[in-house]
């Protein structure tokens, strides 16, 4: 089997074979952390957006969605503490030169130790076969538990050091932990300094300090300051939530892992108003929420995991992350964060608007407390996309890659193919595409022999291929392919639709 290196490797040479996501400015050598989606890419995108948007928007009577500008006006990111605190702890080291943010030195370093967990459960999976129970393993058997132990210690001690904001003591954390830099493979390290992550622009043709305007590093901030508007034009009573999807950028120091952390990314936010003090009622009703919409495309229960904030903001009383098992291990999807009423009093304190609500069944009027749902549109990408993406052994020793997408979230949902481009076969293919194509996203294509076509298909996620052969053309029927089990069924044209809309609905959520 693949290792996890080469399956990511993979991931970023299929995502560009087929379309679906290009290096930005490649022709100018790309710009690091920065990425273009392309045809298909671009169809699976909105696809996703389009899933969170109706799950959130469309499914909730209580919850409307905007679309705030990116530029802000800059006193925003002062109230809500981007300028003094969106900070990433960095240090360098002084034999290679590179530069690295502290806190990820130490979850790299964990995550090495989580790789001997594994190992070791690997080893026993073998020696039991299927007695095997990874979970009494994990919590009886001597080695697992010391490197658990030593886990649980780095987080303790990385947790404090933060919150302190000490920086020295995280600098003596790195040294302590033997960490080297996997360059020049020394631990000759600077000290750790503090790097704001937001990027800085001009207004106006008057260069000077007033005019210094950021590029959003999150849509949230959006949303508080439209608060009212939304709730006075919308009618909107407490519990309600707003929603939004669009552009963040950040200038990531360790940018990398494809599109995992990249510096003009896109976020689907939702920010829930509530009364004070119900605030971790709704975090814990969010926290199962938002894992339900993930688990409802299909992908096992087991690639997820909650992993609960051990350092919390100083505006927060709870936090969770939702993580997603990618390639390269266990890694932060989405983030739940319960915000008290930290955001809407720090714009008013900063606007001078007061920014309340009046709850006629208490009658009285209070600063609403937050729970925000905070995913990365290009990380959901990634975790579907790569799970999706499979080589598999045929029973007749032949091979295929299959993206295997959530037939809603795929580009198209349906090939049209004529099994020859001749004997009218390409009319009619042409002639049914025509009547199908103001429901679905279709794709036509006649070129090589069908056995490539349906490889074609299958390497870009189409769920059904629909071949048009000379019996069509008597009886009025085609033979429907689909992509998972390769299984084929004749079905009269007439019955095509109602086929493709039984078989990809949109993904409901229980
Ligand atoms: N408003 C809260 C907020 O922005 P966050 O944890 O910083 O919280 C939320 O970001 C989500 O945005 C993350 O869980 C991740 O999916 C996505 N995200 C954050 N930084 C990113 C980056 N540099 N590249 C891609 N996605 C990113």
């Amino acid at each position: 089997m693949a290792n996890q290196e080469e399956i990511f490797k993979k991931v970023v040479s299929h995502a560009k074979e087929y379309g679906f996501i290009f290096p930005s400015s490649e022709i100018y050598d790309g710009l690091a952390a920065v990425y273009d989606y392309g045809q298909l890419g671009t169809e699976l995108k909105n696809n996703i957006k389009q899933y969170w948007w109706r799950a959130m928007v469309q499914y909730h009577e209580n919850i409307v969605g905007i679309d705030s500008a990116i530029f802000m006006h800059p006193r925003i990111w002062k109230a809500s503490g981007h300028v003094d605190a969106f900070n990433d702890p960095l240090i360098d080291n002084k034999d290679s030169k590179k530069r690295y943010r502290a806190d990820v030195l130490i979850e790299d370093h964990i995550a090495k130790i989580e790789e001997k967990i594994n190992k070791e459960c690997e080893k026993a999976h073998k020696r039991f076969g299927d007695a095997f129970d990874r979970q009494q393993f994990i919590t009886t058997n001597a080695r697992v538990l010391e490197h658990q132990k030593q886990i649980d210690e780095i987080h303790a001690k990385y947790a404090e050091l933060m919150n302190a904001n000490d920086l020295a003591g995280l600098k003596q954390l790195i040294l302590d932990l033997g960490i080297v830099c996997p360059v020049s493979g020394t631990r000759n390290w600077t000290d750790v300094r503090q790097f704001n992550l937001m990027f800085a622009t001009k207004m106006g043709s008057v260069i000077d300090d007033s005019d210094t305007l950021y590029l959003r590093p999150e849509t949230a901030q959006g949303i508080f300051v439209n608060f009212l508007n939304v709730q006075k034009s919308g009618r909107m009573k407490i519990p309600f939530g707003i929603a939004q999807i669009g552009k963040a950028f950040r200038n990531e120091i360790v940018a990398r892992q494809f599109i995992f952390r990249m510096r003009e990314f896109e976020q689907m936010e939702m920010q829930f108003f509530v009364r004070p003090g119900t605030e971790l009622e709704w975090f814990n009703h969010w926290k199962e929420e938002r894992l339900k919409w993930h688990l409802a495309l299909g992908i096992p229960a087991e690639k997820y995991r909650y992993h609960d904030h051990e350092k919390l903001a100083h505006y927060a009383n709870a936090a969770t992350d939702i993580e997603f098992e990618f390639p390269f291990g266990f890694k932060e999807l989405e983030g739940i964060h319960s915000r008290t009423d930290f955001d809407l009093s720090r714009h008013s304190e900063f606007s001078g608007k007061k920014l309340q609500y009046f709850d006629s069944e208490l009658n009285e009027s209070y600063t609403p407390y937050v729970i925000e749902t905070s995913i990365g549109v290009d990380r959901t990408f990634l975790a579907i996309f790569s799970h999706a993406l499979k080589d598999e052994t045929l029973p007749d020793g032949s091979t295929r890659t299959v993206l295997s997408l959530p037939a809603p979230l795929a580009p198209y949902k349906a090939a049209i193919l004529p099994l020859v481009k001749k004997d009218g076969l390409p009319e009619k293919a042409r002639e049914i595409m025509n009547t199908l194509k103001y429901d679905f996203m279709l794709q036509y294509d006649e070129k090589d022999a069908i056995g490539r076509r349906y490889r074609r298909q299958d390497a870009i996620g189409t769920p059904y291929c629909i071949t048009v052969d000379n019996d069509t053309l008597s009886d009025n029927t085609v033979t429907v392919r689909d992509r998972d089990n390769m299984q084929q069924q004749r079905i009269s044209i007439e019955k095509l639709r109602a086929f493709l809309y039984d078989h990809i609905q949109p993904v409901k959520i229980d």
